[in-house]
């Protein structure tokens, strides 16, 4: 059976890509919980072809994730093709999923991202995504928007499908709407009836009623937790129904992640792990003083005790 159709033979739980958050410490504290795909934070062809240590970092995975997507960037059919031939050659990774949503500024005036989903630029669109469908070897997929400023998602899904996209995630806003309004289930409702491929549905997805909400409107085949997952890692657990965590398996989890950091970064782990202390001193008693705590600890002891005192 191919990964795909083991993948998809139930509702999926995946975990959105997210630059700066769903690194490798990250994605591994996620998939502990059941998470069922993990993607890599974006990673651009270019910084792919040149090859380097720190793009060679952003591609590995953790012993638990399997199956494990790359997630890339494309601007240009020739360091597009020479990255999947990079990655064709990394044993480790599963799959290629393209991002054809990113909204910031920078992607859209390089001409990466949800800028692809212009009409003007379909042409293009269509050679970078026929170049890595025709020269991976691993399964590839797409993680789009609604359209650039206006929906079009039926239209994209279906050539997508067309030019060998094996499943979609798709957040269901406008690359021009960034983060604001309503997530638009009923456009992705409708894309799911276009295509023959598996569509996974993204977009304000923070509880187990919610996914299964949107799970029996868009009748699609899996959702995507982007935001929900930040600070609260075992989210997976409650959208599986497999349980909830205790206050002291919390505080494990997040000593967990800390040690991670470290592992992965070396100590400045301890700098990048001051977002996710935030995130996950949300709501508790005393937090803004924890923050304001965490924000001047340099080390792996000192963000540990505090950590310890604090949950
Ligand atoms: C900080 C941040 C970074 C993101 N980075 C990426 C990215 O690298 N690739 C991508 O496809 N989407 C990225 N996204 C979008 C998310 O994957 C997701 O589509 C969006 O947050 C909506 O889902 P949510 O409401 O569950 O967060 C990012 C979102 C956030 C908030």
């Amino acid at each position: 059976m191919s990964i795909l159709t083991q993948l998809f033979a139930n509702k999926i739980y995946t975990l959105a890509p997210m630059a700066a958050y769903t690194d490798l410490p990250f994605r591994s504290v996620v998939k502990q919980f059941g998470c069922d795909l993990t993607f890599s934070e974006m990673t651009n062809v270019n910084a792919i072809s040149y090859n380097n240590e720190k793009t060679q970092k952003m591609l590995q995975k953790s012993p638990q994730e399997s199956p494990y997507f790359v997630q890339i960037a494309a601007n240009n059919t020739e360091n597009a093709k020479k990255a999947v031939e990079i990655i064709n050659e990394i044993p480790w990774i599963d799959g290629i999923d393209i991002n054809l949503g990113c909204p910031v500024s920078k992607a859209r005036r390089s001409g990466f991202g949800g800028v692809l989903l212009k009409e003007e630029n379909q042409e293009k669109l269509i050679k970078i995504v026929k170049t890595i469908t025709s020269t991976s070897k691993k399964p590839v997929s797409a993680k789009i928007r609604l359209g650039f400023d206006k929906s079009n998602v039926e239209n994209i899904s279906k050539l997508l499908e067309d030019l060998g996209i094996e499943f979609l995630t798709i957040h269901g806003r406008l690359v021009t709407q960034m983060y604001k309004g309503n997530t638009n289930y009923e456009e992705i409702k409708k894309a799911k009836k276009a295509v023959n491929i598996p569509v996974i549905a993204n977009g304000d997805i923070t509880s187990y009623q919610k996914a299964k909400e949107v799970l029996d409107f868009t009748q699609s085949d899996g959702v995507a937790i982007g935001r929900g997952a930040v600070g609260r890692p075992w989210i997976f657990l409650e959208m599986k129904q497999k349980g909830s965590i205790t206050p002291a398996q919390k505080k494990e989890v997040i000593l967990t992640h800390l040690k991670e950091m470290v592992n992965f970064y070396g100590e400045y782990g301890v700098i990048l792990f001051r977002k996710h202390a935030h995130a996950y001193s949300k709501g508790t008693k005393n937090a803004s003083e924890f923050r304001s705590k965490i924000n001047k600890a340099t080390s792996y002891e000192e963000v540990k005790e505090l950590i310890e005192k604090h949950f």
